[in-house]
């Protein structure tokens, strides 16, 4: 049999496999409540606009209402014959009013229709990806002014640098995570243009009003271009472009959760929530959630590709390849979402070994620009000259097998005899920390005030 929606100049119905490749509704059936909101608010403004009979309206909107909860009751029977939720929809719709369901298509088409419907549920997602990250922030805070004063070792090329605090470390990733929710809002704000009454390509010849449709739906106004509004899929792409920055900002954390809770490090503890063990080695608590928030950012990144390369050689308007657009962004935001639940549980529980953390900055004469600092500010070195001398120090500690601040004034003095008792002061990771009050740096104080603003910045009460 010919297609009901489509099959007027068809003899026979598609094979089996063409209607296996050209369905969508195994996974296009999460937009059923987009699609349904577009349709009623199209359906009210082609009455509105005296293009639909009031009666045919009510009947249409009635008829959607019972659609929706027969869907959101699980009793709606999903069908690839149907192709996609649109038609699937639709079809049910004039199984329950008749011959009204048909007059809902006109002025429309599925291109403007699935455009619309993607869109709103981009809008939903990106919202509530706004809310996991918020969280997310709310817990690195808590830990930053947990931690403000707990010093640890701040690293380059994973070798001690400097000590920083452990607030301070959070606070980074606060940041980033304030960056990636200002790329999807940004994201939000060009995508909120309605593409409905675009139809397939080139408007109607009907009186419609896209500027209420697109109120309605909560859009800011409707697509300027029928065949950009068609066409573009830039919203998705830009979707998938920050949720890929944001993996790849939840797996840089996942990788140091995963480096601080070794045994060598062990500067911190994973709660049991977050940790499983080892079916033969009973010792071990291993950082499985870290671990696969860090492989799962490949996915995502995988999601943009895929989506950049279905697009990149489409000529306008739409293309059947464009059906394709959607398992990309709902798999990358399924995994996103499960990404900062799980780091937000993570981070909630996290334990810090304050005294293990503290004897790690030690190590490493991760003072060493201290020394350096100490002699440009008081014996008035250039920096340069500083550097080498402090060098020096560092080399004749590291023959004695001591750290910096062991060694004796008489030592130091046989390196540089400008050094006095007071340079010994400026040698401890406290010190070190404290003295690091420049804009943005790591001391207790800036810590607490950065974690103190963020709370107004990014959380909400
Ligand atoms: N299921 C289709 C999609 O997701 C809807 C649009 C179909 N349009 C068309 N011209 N065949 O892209």
């Amino acid at each position: 049999a010919s297609n009901a929606m489509w099959g007027g100049r068809f003899e026979s119905g598609p094979s089996a496999v063409m209607e296996k490749i050209n369905a969508s509704i195994g996974f296009d059936k999460r937009f059923y409540r987009h699609d349904i909101m577009g349709s009623k608010a199209h359906c009210a403004m082609l009455v509105r606009q005296g293009i639909l009979s009031e009666d045919d309206g009510r009947a249409i909107i009635d008829g959607l209402d019972q659609v929706l909860q027969e869907i959101e009751d699980g009793r709606f029977e999903f069908k690839t014959e149907l192709e996609d939720i649109h038609m699937n929809v639709e079809a049910r719709l004039a199984e329950i009013i008749g011959e009204p369901a048909g007059r809902l298509h006109t002025a429309r088409s599925r291109n403007d229709q699935v455009a619309t419907d993607f869109r709103l549920w981009t809008r939903d997602a990106l919202d509530e990806i706004d809310r996991g990250l918020e969280a997310l922030q709310r817990a690195l805070i808590a830990q930053a002014e947990a931690h403000a004063e707990t010093v640890m070792p701040g690293f380059t090329h994973l070798q001690a640098a400097q000590p920083i605090t452990f607030g301070h470390h959070m606070m980074a990733y606060v940041e980033m995570i304030g960056r990636d929710r200002g790329r999807f809002g940004d994201c939000r704000t060009r995508l909120n243009e309605c593409p409905l009454g675009a139809a397939a390509l080139a408007g109607t010849s009907f009186p419609i009003d896209r500027h209420a449709t697109a109120e309605l739906l909560g859009f800011d106004r409707p697509c300027a271009n029928s065949l950009d509004a068609v066409s573009d899929r830039d919203f998705a792409l830009e979707f998938l472009s920050a949720a890929s920055i944001c993996a790849i900002h939840l797996s840089r954390l996942a990788e140091e959760m995963v480096i601080w809770t070794t045994a060598q490090f062990a500067f911190v503890k994973l709660s049991d929530g977050y940790t499983t063990g080892s079916s033969i080695m009973p010792q071990k608590r291993n950082p499985d959630a870290a671990e696969l928030v860090r492989a799962k950012a490949g996915r995502v990144i995988g999601d943009l590709n895929s989506l950049l390369i279905v697009m990149k050689g489409l000529p306008l308007a739409y293309s059947k390849d464009m059906q394709d657009d959607k398992e990309p962004v709902f798999e990358a935001y399924d995994t996103l979402e499960l990404c900062i639940a799980a780091m937000t549980g993570m981070i909630t529980d996290l334990r810090v070994n304050s005294e293990r953390c503290r004897e790690s900055a030690s190590a490493g004469f991760t003072t060493a620009t201290d020394m350096a600092d100490w002699l440009v500010r008081e014996l008035n070195m250039p920096f340069r000259r500083a550097h080498h001398v402090a060098g020096s120090l560092v080399k004749l500690a590291e023959t004695k097998g001591c750290d910096l601040p062991d060694l004796t004034l008489a030592e130091m003095q046989s390196i540089e005899p400008g050094i006095t008792a007071a340079a010994m002061a400026v040698l401890t990771v406290e010190a070190s920390v404290r003295s690091r009050t420049s804009f943005g740096g790591t001391a207790p104080d800036n810590v607490r005030a950065a974690a103190h603003a963020a709370r107004d910045v990014f959380l909400a009460g």
